[in-house]
């Protein structure tokens, strides 16, 4: 009992140590003009992955890791906001942080994991993790909230106090849900450089049974899973889960069928949840409406060289946001098709629109007061019989050309790169990706910009590709080109978006 009460104090005391620090930093991050105006930041400090995303109560809540010492990764707290709408948020005081001092527990920080309903009681299970003689041992355990907002860590932690014998010492990141009568639970981990996604099962979310290995690596699909999800779409399942050294594929899905009388699932579709380099841990939800939203923090751990920061933003005390949330369905071909939630329609304001425009090569095509670094685009180009050889938009430009971000769609090779060279100075690489799409359809491309993301939707939305870039706050202008020879943009629609905060 004592040693229960100390608990709750030193819980309490590493929560309000912490939001100490965010009034501090909170004024001078929300002055810097890279700020995002539509996508969820913290108040200030770090954030990576999303957590305990969830649609609770008739709100979409929103966990997350978060430093709420500094701009870099370390001491993961469990930072908290939520929305009426997927769009305007709310930030709450910070959820979870690192505070037992007793072995095997949290104190080397709250690592992510997810929410549930437990007949009204919030109750989140996440990974502890614990430095021990250089290793890091990690293990799973659960907090809960009766109000929403105030969560006390369970006496009883750990839930899970290791891993099984299929696992290794990275153990982490639980995705819970209800099937039936129980809660079941998927884990990533890693044996023999194979990344692995761990299933288990509860009656109670207390008492945990280790089921067995949900799928895995054949050797080429990562050395370690983080952040699996597990939900079922349209009379299939999907495994969603970001490998560690996977190259250029930072968050892959699985489709297959589960049966949950064996605990086995099995996967014959495979695919990229997003081409782009900033796009990492995406966590799903189902909400009142039945609709499966996903969300990502937006940056990814392979991709940076271990001597850059993530984000020039961390010399103004801030660095990290979530993708804008995407719903996901299953598409006729048996895929997934991601779209940004409708509810973004309310951030439209100024509206431009043309149709039918031949974009000569070298020809000035939109008006400068379309020019901004929050705004929609939907563009269609007429392709069959076209002869250029590459079309796109210059895109968050500066008036002398000296910046600009270039959005590249080569009619060869039917890749589509978003060229960074330019972009500002600090971003580095050409992400691409090669479209599915047959090279006489019609081009369509869905973008939102937000002062440093670039999201982009194509192939009738099978394809998203998400990338930052940090231009200087004046370089807002933006072009369509196309090389080679001429195209017919069908129609083109710009809206400028308004702040969200
Ligand atoms: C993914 C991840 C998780 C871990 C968390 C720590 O980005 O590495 O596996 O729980 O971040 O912040």
């Amino acid at each position: 009992m004592e040693l229960q009460a100390k608990g709750k104090t030193s819980h309490r005391e590493a929560l309000l140590k912490a939001e100490h620090s965010i009034a501090k930093t909170k004024d001078i991050a929300r002055k810097d003009l890279s700020r995002l105006k539509y996508h969820f930041m913290a108040p200030a400090n770090w954030l990576n992955d999303p957590n305990g995303f969830i649609f609770y109560k008739g709100e979409y809540h929103l966990f997350y890791q978060h430093n709420p010492y500094g701009p870099r990764w370390g001491a993961m707290h469990w930072g908290h906001a939520k929305s009426k709408d997927l769009v305007h948020w709310e930030h709450l005081p910070i959820a979870l942080a690192p505070s037992e001092p007793y072995e095997l527990h949290d104190r080397g920080g709250c690592f992510s994991g997810s929410a549930v309903d437990n007949n009204g009681v919030l109750t989140l299970l996440y990974t502890a993790t614990i430095l021990k003689e250089e290793q890091l041992i990690q293990t799973q355990c659960l907090a809960s909230s009766d109000d929403g907002i105030t969560f006390e860590k369970y006496e009883g932690n750990p839930v899970i106090p290791g891993p099984p014998a299929d696992g290794s010492a990275d153990f982490r990141d639980p995705k819970v849900w209800r099937h039936g009568e129980l809660w079941y639970m998927v884990v990533g981990s890693s044996k023999d450089n194979r990344g692995k996604a761990l299933l288990y099962k509860s009656a109670d979310l207390r008492e945990w049974d280790y089921v067995g290995v949900l799928a895995e690596s054949d050797g080429t699909m990562g050395t370690m899973w983080e952040c699996p999800d597990f939900f079922l779409l349209g009379g299939r399942h999907v495994l969603m889960f970001s490998p560690m050294g996977m190259g250029k594929h930072i968050t892959i899905y699985l489709i297959g069928d589960m049966d949950y009388a064996t605990g086995k699932f099995t996967w014959d579709t495979m695919g990229d949840i997003d081409h782009g380099r900033e796009y990492y841990a995406p966590q799903s939800l189902l909400d009142g409406k039945g609709r499966r939203v996903i969300i990502a923090w937006l940056n990814a751990w392979d991709w940076m060289p271990w001597f850059k920061d993530f984000a020039p933003t961390d010399n103004n005390h801030w660095c990290g946001a979530m993708s804008a949330p995407r719903t996901v369905e299953l598409d006729q071909s048996g895929r997934l098709r991601f779209e940004p939630v409708e509810e973004l329609k309310v951030l439209r304001r100024e509206h431009y629109r043309l149709e039918n425009t031949i974009v000569a090569p070298g020809a000035d095509v939109l008006p400068k007061y379309a020019a901004s670094d929050c705004a929609e685009i939907i563009a269609e180009f007429q392709l069959s019989g076209c002869q250029a050889e590459e079309i796109g938009f210059a895109l968050r430009a500066s008036g002398d050309g000296r910046q600009q971000t270039l959005l590249v769609y080569n009619l060869r090779t039917n890749e589509l790169r978003l060229d960074r060279s330019q972009s500002d100075g600090w971003s580095e690489g050409i992400p691409a990706v090669t479209l599915e799409r047959s090279g006489e359809e019609a081009l369509k491309l869905h973008i939102f910009i937000d002062t440093c993301v670039v999201e982009v939707y194509t192939d009738n939305y099978g394809t998203v590709m998400t990338n930052n870039i940090y231009p200087d706050p004046g370089s807002i202008e933006m072009e369509v080109f196309s090389i080679g020879d001429q195209v017919t943009m069908k129609s083109i629609d710009i809206w400028k978006l308004r702040s969200a905060w």
